[in-house]
């Protein structure tokens, strides 16, 4: 499946945002080696700290079912429901990347003139915590 087409997807995740707090809704598809699509959206709390991330609801629905190998993700958000300008995974999401994708994994941003960019997991987060149990 091609980025365009992802992305397309990531817009229709966005639609089920739950974002009262911040106005901004996000929306991913997670693409899997297999071919499978899991749409995550973002998802906030009254309590701010329990709210989650479009990327991490795609990758926990699809790591739940089993899922350990991936290959891209589109991510797109804005304002008032709207994709706007490239919707950069936040710091926390990079990192639960890290732990299940190699470095060549790729992550697809769009902004609201349907443009695409694309970077590697290794050029947002190249240097993750790793912790290795001798
Ligand atoms: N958000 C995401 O869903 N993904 C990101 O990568 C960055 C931020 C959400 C969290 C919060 O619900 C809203 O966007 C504003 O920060």
């Amino acid at each position: 499946m091609d980025g365009a087409k992802l992305a397309e997807m990531a817009v229709l995740a966005m639609r089920s945002a739950y974002s009262p707090y911040s106005g901004f809704a996000v929306g991913a598809a997670l693409l899997t080696k297999s071919g499978r699509v899991y749409l995550g959206c973002n998802i906030e709390n009254a309590s701010f700290s329990p709210s989650v991330c479009a990327e991490r609801t795609a990758f926990f629905k699809a790591l739940s079912e089993g899922e350990r190998e991936f290959e891209k993700i589109a991510v797109v958000g804005g304002k008032d429901g709207m994709a706007s300008s490239y919707c950069s995974p936040c710091g926390v999401c990079r990192q639960v990347m890290a732990e299940f994708c190699p470095g060549d994994f790729i992550v697809i941003m769009r902004n609201k003139d349907g443009s695409l960019r694309e970077k590697a997991l290794k050029e947002l987060l190249p240097e993750p915590f790793e912790f290795k149990i001798k």
